[in-house]
């Protein structure tokens, strides 16, 4: 099918195909974290933890192994649905590993941040806790992942080059506050955001 029969709407669509590793890492995270936190429970010089609780091993790894594997069951569930939009360059694998620990980066800094706010772990920050990792994931990406998403977000679709970006405003936010209350009901997060 040709690339602008599907556009622009077909690109909202990608979009959210491309960065599922991503926003899945997160979820992920939430369902296999515990145990012993990354900052090994340590304080900053302001006296407030430096990432808190909430950031664990479990999460880091689980998430990034998860969002892997999202990624391989979409090559195997659809490999033909990526090829003409996306220019992989060496491996689509990079690019799961890059968006799922990009993801879990962002979410760290942010929780950086919210610690040197004072704010305590799993308080809400509504602006940081939507956007954090979907930045993280398109840092990460854009820095080590060859030309793949100058070639989805801006490159190939010159024309519709609005739409992924407007995509992921939106979709973001609705996504993420989703999942984050299905989790919350089936008990794998503790609050609703
Ligand atoms: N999680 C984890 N390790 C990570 C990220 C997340 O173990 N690297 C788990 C934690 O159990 C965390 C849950 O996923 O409580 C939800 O993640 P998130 O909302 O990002 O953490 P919060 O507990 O809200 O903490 P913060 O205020 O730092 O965001
Ligand atoms: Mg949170």
């Amino acid at each position: 099918m040709a690339e602008v029969a599907l556009a622009p709407l077909g690109l909202v669509l990608v979009t959210v195909w491309l960065m599922l590793p991503a926003y899945l890492a997160n979820t992920i995270a939430s369902i296999v974290g515990g145990g012993p936190p990354i900052d090994d429970s340590r304080n900053w010089n302001d006296g407030q933890r430096i990432l808190g609780d909430g950031k664990t091993w479990r999460g880091l790894i689980g998430g990034t192994l998860g969002g892997l594997l999202v990624g391989h069951l979409q090559m195997t569930a659809g490999a033909d649905f990526f090829s003409g939009y996306v220019s992989w360059g060496s491996s689509p694998y990079l690019i799961f590993f890059l968006l799922a620990f990009g993801a879990l980066a962002g979410d760290m800094a942010a929780s950086f941040i919210k610690r040197r706010q004072g704010q305590e772990r799993g308080t809400k920050s509504p602006l940081l806790d939507m956007y954090d990792f979907i930045i993280g994931a398109l840092v990460l990406t854009g820095l080590f992942g060859g030309g793949w998403l100058n070639h989805w977000l801006f490159g190939g679709w010159i024309s519709y080059g609005w739409v992924p970006l407007i995509t992921l405003l939106i979709a973001t936010p609705i996504l993420h506050r989703s999942v984050n209350i299905l989790g919350y009901k089936i008990g794998v997060k503790q609050v609703p955001w």
